[in-house]
């Protein structure tokens, strides 16, 4: 039955306000988006005491969960229960596993149920399952690779037939590379994932995934054929044009075990039996693109029974390094959208170039037949010139280019698969007969993860903002947090990183993707705590320890646990938060970080004409004494919450200490810094380093900066993800708004009315006069300043995380109108559910719709009103006069 009845009626001033709740008398509550570590129906899970969660699904107002009930076992019907808990609490979300110690490469089937507090009983969930993963003894594989020096550019193809004796029960492959990999098993590619193994620092630890492939094989003779390519592990990365960072030899490491219907168990492992040779891939380049010639496809090689010529060569195999072989705990990468081309044209300079509306990472999916031997490059771009060409200069040595050479015959569909290109436009080279739109598909490559926020206004501009914000991520989240995914760079820089990690989390699932790359800032960090300026760090040891760069450390592991109550993340990477913060500690002086070469407030607004006494250079030391204290206030809010009472004591001293150095330093006795800039301001009261009697006035004097600049923004990658935060918590909500819905440079707007469709790097990668920033750094692809995004759903949309109630589990819902918005909406799938606020403002009335999940709960804090509602889950509905 569904009922909808008023559920109070409240007068606010002279304004009333109308609560209503939908409630729909369901008979039963359910669970769903059942997860362990963050991932459904895992394969490779090293945690030796996995964590369970699971969400509720109940339209009953007020739930909360009272009880549940898990329960484990090896077989899919769970008949022999291995462990099972019934706990009287309200945990759903990371409940760690607590039985008997888990064996390596098994698979465990487990359910759960719960009772909520109306009384009610969920059934049993559908079985899900998780697979751990393999200890370092369970490995028999060797690692293979071609005989002799790895000189040669193509790619190698390895093959190894093999003999089923019996029906099988299950199969499971684990495969891992020295480089990049494709497997094929009887001809089928093996999983959906790109650029596996996924990129890590690889001379602490590489990813294995782990296949289910019991489908792709049959009793009998079946063969396994892989492909390897260079990869971040060989090819060149790095702007110095450095190759071969991590090793000289690509190398594969398989290991294929099978149970037959028998129960008996058999395991075949890559070592020197295998035989090797060079396929079509030519050559294949993070950078620089893929060639491939058709002509030197070898017919079946990935196919039983095929015959090898004496072009197949025995490999060798090599010792194994160092690095821990570590399952894989992020997402893959692999296909999403699929863009088709929209215009294909001529350029002034005759060149033919395809326009797919969008910029996006990923490439080019073409479709060509023609004489054997015809070349046919594509070449990428991510903007045309103001006079309509193709421009690639800004993608400074990276050349983007896929080269397919046709066999002849048949048409085929070409794609690179060890590269990727960022791009919006493409031009193409040597295509046979005429190019045809339907013969060209744009596919976007990112890390799978769910979309988890929705945001939208009554404004379009904003709406394209939040779409360039969306796309900036999808684009850079390849495995690894990018700066850029075009020009010669496409590095794990941290600071960028850190400046759009909550904006991220609001957009996209990114917990299992910062997990992941978590691991590699602790690996990558150096001994002395510093933390390098990429991770994985391919620059030298001493390019480390810049402020808003380094401090990642603390930052993403505490905007992770916020987002999705994360405990463990912060248990796991406290050490290396400890590191960091010892670190500074160790290169200060009296309190006062000033050693170092910092970033600083990186690509901030200069004016061309400084006459007027105008610049936002911001002190770059006294930026880093506010990441000094905002690092150790992270590190302490970790210790409180892990229990480190120490710490607590020890840090507090510490921060206060920091405090005031940095205003003994840096500000005057009326509360003026030493920068006036906007950054300056912004830093010193989103970090709580002025004494409270002087924030107000350092607020005023923020406003009166943006004032000055005619509502313009100033701020770099420091700055800028705070800037609006300080003015709405200081009471400028509307100056927040006027530099929001700015549309002159520079501003977020600026960009999107010159027809962005991505963030850029820089305020003004498309000058006003239609000419471009300078060359060597102007990616149109950058996210970092997408970091509003926090902003726009916390105040325009106005959902909140609470910090001691991590993952939303408490949820304050807060919206802020402004600038002439008459509606804003959004929508965030939080570990318990989905999290919506909704509002509109017509005809003097302002309508708000909020929807809390199952086991959450929320305050909603009414705009132009005093009135605070506590409310528990369920969908409200408010209106009142405005
Ligand atoms: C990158 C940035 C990075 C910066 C450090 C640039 O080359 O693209 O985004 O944070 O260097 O200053």
């Amino acid at each position: 039955m569904n009922k909808i009845f008023r559920h109070s009626f409240a007068v606010l001033n002279t304004a009333f306000l109308l609560l209503f709740t939908t409630q729909i008398f369901a008979q039963k509550i359910s669970v769903r988006d059942l997860t362990v570590e963050h991932l459904v129906n895992p394969f490779s899970i090293d945690n030796p005491k996995p964590r369970f969660s699971w969400k509720i699904n109940s339209d009953i107002k007020n739930t909360k969960q009272n009880n549940y009930e898990i329960r484990l076992g090896t077989s899919a019907k769970i008949d022999r229960v291995l462990w099972k808990a019934t706990v009287n609490n309200d945990q759903s979300v990371l409940v760690a596993y607590n039985g008997p110690a888990l064996s390596s490469k098994t698979r465990y089937y487990w359910q759960v149920r719960v009772k909520d507090n109306h009384g009610n009983t969920s059934a049993w969930s559908p079985v899900q399952y998780f697979q751990t993963g393999l200890k370092p003894e369970d490995w028999s594989a060797k690692w293979i690779s071609v005989e002799g020096r790895d000189t040669a550019m193509a790619s190698p193809l390895f093959r190894k037939e093999i003999t089923l004796k019996k029906e099988i029960k299950s199969a499971v492959a684990y495969i891992t590379a020295k480089g990049l990999y494709e497997a094929h098993i009887n001809g089928t590619r093996v999983g959906n994932a790109y650029f596996a193994p996924g990129w890590t620092s690889y001379k602490d630890h590489i990813q294995y995934q782990v296949y289910d492939i019991k489908k792709s094989l049959k009793k009998g003779g079946n063969v396994i054929g892989v492909s390897l390519g260079d990869g971040w592990y060989k090819g060149r990365i790095g702007f110095a044009n450095q190759k071969q960072f991590y090793g000289d030899t690509r190398a594969l490491l398989l290991q294929l075990e099978v149970e037959y219907n028998d129960g008996s168990k058999e395991t075949f492992i890559t070592d020197n039996s295998w035989k090797t040779a060079y396929g079509p891939i030519r050559s294949s380049n993070i950078y620089d693109g893929e060639t491939y010639d058709a002509r030197l496809e070898i017919a079946g090689w990935n196919t039983y029974g095929f015959k090898e010529n004496a072009s197949w060569k025995p490999v060798q195999e090599i010792a194994s390094g160092p690095e821990k072989l570590i399952g894989m705990s992020g997402p893959q990468v692999s296909k999403h959208e699929e863009f088709k081309a929209l215009k294909i044209f001529k350029t002034p300079l005759g060149e033919t170039v395809v326009d797919f509306g969008q910029n996006l990472v990923g490439w080019v999916m073409l479709k060509a037949k023609g004489a054997a031997g015809t070349k046919i490059s594509i070449s990428h771009a991510e903007v045309l010139t103001k006079e309509g060409n193709f421009y690639t200069t800004n993608l400074r040595s990276a050349k983007q280019q896929n080269n397919y050479i046709l066999k002849g015959e048949t048409e085929q569909v070409f794609e690179p698969h060890f590269s990727f290109q960022g791009f919006r436009y493409v031009k193409i080279e040597g295509y046979p007969g005429e190019l045809k739109l339907e013969n060209l598909t744009a596919v976007a490559v990112y890390s799978d993860m769910k979309t988890s926020g929705k945001f939208s206004t009554s404004n379009a501009l904003l709406n394209q903002l939040q779409h360039n914000i969306s796309w900036g991520q999808k684009g850079n989240f390849v495995d690894v947090p990018t700066d850029c995914p075009q020009r010669d760079e496409r590095l794990g820089w941290t600071g960028d990183a850190q400046a759009f990690a909550t904006t991220a989390a609001y957009n996209m699932d990114v917990s299992g993707f910062f997990t992941k790359w978590l691991k590699d800032v602790s690996a990558d960090q150096l001994p002395s705590g510093s933390v390098p300026f990429v991770v994985p760090n391919v620059l030298n040891q001493s390019d480390a320890g810049s402020a808003g760069w380094a401090d990642v450390a603390t930052i993403i592991p505490w905007d992770m646990y916020i987002a999705y109550g994360d405990k463990g993340i912060l248990e796991t990477q406290y050490g290396s938060m400890k590191k960091w913060v010892d670190y500074i500690t160790s290169v200060s002086k009296n309190n006062l970080w000033n050693t170092g070469s910092h970033f600083g407030d990186w690509l901030f607004y200069r004016p061309n004409d400084d006459n007027d006494g105008r610049a936002a250079v911001t002190d770059k030391y006294m930026i880093a004494q506010t990441f000094y204290a905002h690092s150790t206030q992270l590190l302490l809010n970790a210790a409180k919450v892990l229990g480190k009472a120490d710490d607590v004591a020890k840090y507090t001293t510490l921060l206060e200490q920091i405090k005031a150095a940095y205003i003994k330093e840096n500000m005057t006795p009326s509360g003026k810094l030493i920068s006036n800039t906007q950054t300056a301001y912004v830093l010193a009261l989103q970090f709580d380093m002025l004494p409270e009697n002087l924030r107000a006035q350092a607020a005023q004097r923020l406003v009166d900066n943006v004032r000055d600049y005619g509502n313009h923004l100033t701020t770099g990658f420091l700055g800028t993800p705070y800037l609006c935060h300080v003015l709405s918590r200081f009471g400028h909500e509307s100056v927040a708004y006027d530099l929001l819905m700015q549309e002159s440079y520079p501003s977020w707007l600026y960009p999107v009315k010159m027809g962005a469709t991505t963030i850029w790097e820089r305020w003004d990668g498309i000058k006003q006069d239609g000419s471009f920033q300078t060359a060597d750094m102007n990616s149109f692809n950058h996210y970092a300043y997408g970091a509003i995004g926090d902003w726009m759903y916390k105040n325009i949309a106005g959902i909140n995380p609470v910090a001691d109630q991590p993952g939303y589990k408490s949820v304050v819902i807060a919206p802020r109108p402004g600038g002439k918005l008459t509606a804003a909406s959004a929508e965030l799938e939080t570990v318990y559910g989905t999290v919506k606020s909704s509002w509109t403002i017509a005809e003097g009335l302002f309508k708000l719709d909020v929807t809390i999940p199952p086991n959450a709960s929320a305050t909603v804090v009414l705009p132009k009103s005093d009135k605070k509602e506590q409310i528990g889950s369920g969908s409200y509905h408010f209106e009142y006069k405005y």
